[in-house]
């Protein structure tokens, strides 16, 4: 039996709750709710209690239900949460940060899929400002359920109405049923650029922005897997639903959390851009300038992916070479030498944009062309040959 939390908020379709919790407790699922108080005004919280059998939450500081840290305890238990109906208050609060009733804080808390059913007036769903929350929201992984037209409360016939209970249930039921291919598998993934100090003000390092790692890590989270993202500097936050976001700064120090995290991955993507090497003294203070020619010593770094593919065990193990000249060549060689199942040949061109040009070589020779596309996309393209070796 699943679990759903379900978030009901004050706009006049909140009394159309009780039929949801009723219709999601036919078909066997555990419900409970959350209400927000202007909620209460609209459906009594004893209705929802009778209906879902199961206490139902407003106040965060009811005393004697301090037992465990709720919020917390709540969005571990959720498979799911749903928000219906979902204000363009609610919508604004979560998309901002705001977390000050025990709704918002759930929401926050929470690494589960969550979805809003959004019901509201039409001029405010037609507020700019939700777009834009609901656009930002979207791209952290926040799924939303389209209102429908019909007769509103403020009596107009547009789009505002709740979308019907028994079609936001059937939504929500394709994320619950859904099989993730990846579910159970832990995947690490390392990304972004590392950076070599020199001395305290200077470091060598490359245009690597990360953005495809973190693209891995989306998708990888999206197919259900638990994701170690290690990563050097980058500009990106992390995605929601990382299991593990390990941040560091160096080739060694990115080496030695790989080496701590790598025996126990299933699947393992070397997509950092790591230093091969760095200054072979650091000064501990500013180098100053004079007029002399200045030399510094680079020392070899370790390379991560070829310790990975020593140690290799029963993982999937993926490099990406990045070449300005002979990339299929180059990258065949790092194939075999790294012990590699496949490996993803793009352009060193495409470091810092948004879009990547890959071709997949795998072990046996076979080589995949793809097109041009957004790195999100790319991502997929190569998860799916991913679970295709799986499956093999
Ligand atoms: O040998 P080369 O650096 O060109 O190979 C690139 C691949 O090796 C990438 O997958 C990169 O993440 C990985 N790599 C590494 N550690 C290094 C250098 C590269 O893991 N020191």
């Amino acid at each position: 039996m699943k679990n759903i939390v379900l978030g009901v908020t004050g706009g006049i379709a909140a009394y159309k709750s009780a039929n949801i919790v009723s219709l999601l407790r036919k078909k066997g699922y555990d419900v409970k709710v959350i209400m927000t108080e202007n909620a209460t005004k609209i459906i009594t919280p004893q209705t929802l209690e009778t209906l879902s059998k199961n206490r139902v939450i407003v106040d965060m500081w009811e005393r004697e239900h301090q037992i465990e840290v709720e919020h917390i305890s709540l969005s571990e238990w959720a498979d799911l949460i749903l928000i219906a109906p979902a204000t363009y208050n609610i919508v604004g609060k979560v998309a901002n940060g705001i977390a000050d009733d025990m709704l918002s804080t759930v929401i926050s808390a929470s690494k589960k899929p969550i979805y809003f059913a959004l019901a509201m007036n039409v001029n405010m769903y037609e507020n700019p400002i939700l777009n834009e929350n609901i656009q930002k929201l979207k791209n952290f992984g926040y799924h939303f359920i389209e209102a429908d037209e019909g007769f509103l409360a403020c009596n107009i016939e547009a789009k505002g109405r709740l979308r019907d209970e028994k079609e936001i249930i059937e939504i929500i039921e394709k994320n619950l049923n859904y099989e993730f291919p990846l579910k159970g598998k832990k995947v690490l993934i390392t990304a972004g650029r590392t950076e070599e100090a020199l001395d305290p003000i200077r470091y060598f390092s490359n245009h690597s922005s990360g953005k495809m790692g973190y693209s891995l890590a989306e998708e990888a989270i999206e197919l259900g897997a638990e994701v170690t993202l290690i990563s050097g500097p980058t500009n990106l936050t992390t995605p929601r639903g990382i299991s593990k976001f390990i941040s560091v700064k160096s080739a060694q120090e990115m080496f030695q959390e790989v080496m701590k995290h790598y025996e126990f991955q299933d699947i393992a993507i070397a997509c950092a851009a790591v230093a091969d090497y760095r200054p072979k003294h650091y000064y501990n203070e500013k180098i100053k300038k004079n007029d002399d020619e200045l030399t510094i010593i680079l020392e070899r770094n370790p390379d991560i992916l070829l310790n990975m593919g020593k140690n290799k065990k029963n993982q999937i193990l993926i490099g990406f070479a990045a070449e300005t000249e002979n990339l299929l060549d180059n990258a065949k060689n790092k194939l075999k030498k790294k012990n590699l199942d496949f490996i993803v040949a793009n352009s060193a061109y495409n470091m810092q944009q948004d879009k990547n040009l890959i071709q997949i070589i795998k072990k046996n020779g076979e080589i995949l062309k793809f097109n041009e596309a957004k790195k999100r996309i790319v991502a997929k393209q190569i998860f799916s040959e991913i679970i295709n070796e799986i499956n093999k």
